[in-house]
């Protein structure tokens, strides 16, 4: 396993599969992993608030036997107290891990590149690489075979669509992208993304049209219109990003069964009606659930005796 967690780009397709494997481990046994992870302590750093990702890393670590410390945005300041290197540098002495939240991705780079411990990106600006992780070991759970799936991300082309672009084309995953005109994913991630996923005889495709791009699928995704750090522009996304919401119309076009998923937190009358979040096509609060269980092997794979 590498040193830090920054990107699924830098994970292999055997690396995903090893934390899966552990994670379905994990799932079934919670008992056998309670000391693992003994006398360890790991750091949150959040510049931006949380639910799912503070709440599942210090819970995971506490169930592994570890310990956390949670570093609100005014606590340590990041870059303006201290620098960035000065904070990695001090933290390693301390502590055996460091989860980021931050706006700029360079912070993430920076933090691992003085970090003597390993650094996981808990979300940036640029990507999201837990949640995607968290994603496909849902999809995986609830559809066994990965071999002949599609996934519609239907929305904004941010931080967590860039993740999943990497996170299916490397385990094999079909995958569409709906999004108005101006809010498409990252340029290099998706030429990136596409070169992998060809390797694999799989596809990336691009849509205008939410409709077309659900049809067939056996998963839609969407996240919010308006990420952390774009509250300004609320408003105006909102009027944008209208047809792109997933409602039942939208649902029934996609295959019988299709799978439902949102990153979470959402807003409900926005980009996913209530009716749809709560249907029973709805994995939402399974995915969230899973943020932990792929954390804590994640956890295990960078921090663990044995790694
Ligand atoms: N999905 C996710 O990362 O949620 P939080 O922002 O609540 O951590
Ligand atoms: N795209 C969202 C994801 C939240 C988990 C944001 O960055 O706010």
């Amino acid at each position: 396993m590498n040193k830090n967690l920054i990107s699924i780009k830098d994970l292999s397709k055997a690396q995903i599969q090893d934390i899966f494997a552990l994670t379905e481990e994990l799932k079934g046994n919670k008992n056998k992993f309670s000391k693992v992870l003994a006398g360890k302590t790991l750091a949150l750093i959040f510049q931006k608030p949380s639910n799912r990702t503070r709440v599942s890393f210090e819970v995971g670590m506490y169930q592994l036997g570890g310990n956390s410390i949670y570093l609100a945005p005014h606590e340590i300041n990041l870059g303006v107290r201290e620098s960035i290197e000065d904070v990695a540098k001090t933290l390693s002495r301390y502590v055996d891990g460091i989860v980021l939240r931050t706006f700029e991705h360079k912070n993430v780079v920076e933090m691992a590149k003085y970090a003597a411990v390993p650094v996981i990106n808990g979300l940036s600006d640029f990507s999201h690489p837990c949640q995607a992780l968290a994603d496909v070991y849902t999809i995986k759970e609830k559809l066994k075979d990965l071999g002949n799936v599609t996934f519609a991300y239907v929305g904004d082309g941010n931080n967590v669509c860039n993740s999943l672009l990497y996170a299916c084309a490397k385990t094999g995953i079909n995958m569409n992208v709906a999004f108005p005109k101006g809010y498409e994913p990252d340029k290099e991630v998706l030429s990136g993304a596409k070169k992998i996923a060809e390797a694999q005889n799989k596809k990336i495709n691009l849509f205008h049209d939410s409709a077309k791009a659900v049809q067939g699928a056996d998963v839609i995704y969407t996240d919010v219109w308006a990420s952390m750090g774009q509250e300004k522009e609320a408003k105006i996304r909102k009027k944008i990003f209208q047809a792109f919401q997933i409602n039942s119309k939208l649902v029934k076009l996609a295959k019988k069964g299709v799978l439902i998923m949102h990153c979470l937190p959402a807003h409900r009358g926005q980009e996913i009606t209530g009716e749809v979040m709560e249907s029973a096509n709805s994995v939402i609060f399974d995915q969230a659930e899973n943020r932990m269980h792929v954390q804590k092997a994640i956890l295990i794979k960078l921090l663990g005796e044995d790694k």
